[in-house]
């Protein structure tokens, strides 16, 4: 069983999409704890609700942005944690954790990178005028959004999206793409190349391309 520790800031949708494809026995992995910048974030009801364990570090609470991933970073290793996932974390993760956990930090981002990184990619590609845009699973590395990309997964963005309707749909193919790259990951079936990532023994399903039932 793959241990995994799970960052998150607010709404928690992609922690529940995790837990649930976990329960449903269909990745092998156990989430040793939920981490949160935010006492009020939406996931620790998640958390309590499948008893997960939960803590809130504080980020005033430290000198440093190091310190602070110090202290996140020595919480995940006193737990074992393999995995660290961010689930909607909405910060940029500093070296302390991207030593302990090379390529053992995953992210999604609402958008297809390299296109759109950053806060509001939902926004950003409404605004820019893009005909497709989607959702990229990658894992993290010193910049924002950069790091080797694992899954992608296209929408197309109608005439009259805004970035409330761009980022629902989005959303439901981000549920699908999270849990089936942790669940590679826990397989033993992702290897990093670079900056590519190869998949063993994997084709992509049609599905995470341009769905009509989802997009319409
Ligand atoms: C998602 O749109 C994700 O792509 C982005 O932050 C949002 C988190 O949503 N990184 P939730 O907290 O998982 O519901």
């Amino acid at each position: 069983m793959l241990k995994i520790g799970v960052l998150a800031s607010g709404r928690g949708s992609n922690f529940q999409a995790i837990i649930d494809e976990i329960e449903a026995g269909r990745i092998p992995a156990k989430i040793e704890i939920l981490i949160v910048d935010n006492p009020e974030a939406y996931a620790i009801e998640r958390a309590k609700k499948h008893g997960i364990p939960y803590l809130y570090v504080n980020p005033k609470e430290f000198k440093s942005k190091d310190a602070f991933y110090e202290r996140i970073r020595d919480e995940l290793l006193s737990r074992g944690v393999e995995l660290v996932i961010l689930a909607g974390f909405m910060r940029i993760v500093k070296k302390p954790m991207l030593d302990a956990f090379p390529n053992r930090i995953m992210n999604i981002h609402p958008a297809l990178l390299p296109s759109f990184p950053g806060l509001h990619g939902q926004k950003q590609a409404v605004d820019y005028g893009v005909r497709i845009s989607g959702c990229t699973v990658h894992f993290v590395d010193e910049g924002v959004d950069s790091g080797p990309i694992i899954i992608q997964a296209a929408v197309p963005v109608h005439p009259d999206d805004t970035e409330d309707s761009l980022s629902e749909r989005i959303l439901k193919l981000e549920h699908k793409i999270f849990p089936e790259a942790i669940r590679l990951f826990a397989e033993g079936r992702l290897k990093v190349e670079g900056r590519k990532v190869k998949i063993l023994d994997y084709k992509l399903p049609d599905k995470y391309f341009t769905n009509p039932e989802i997009g319409q």
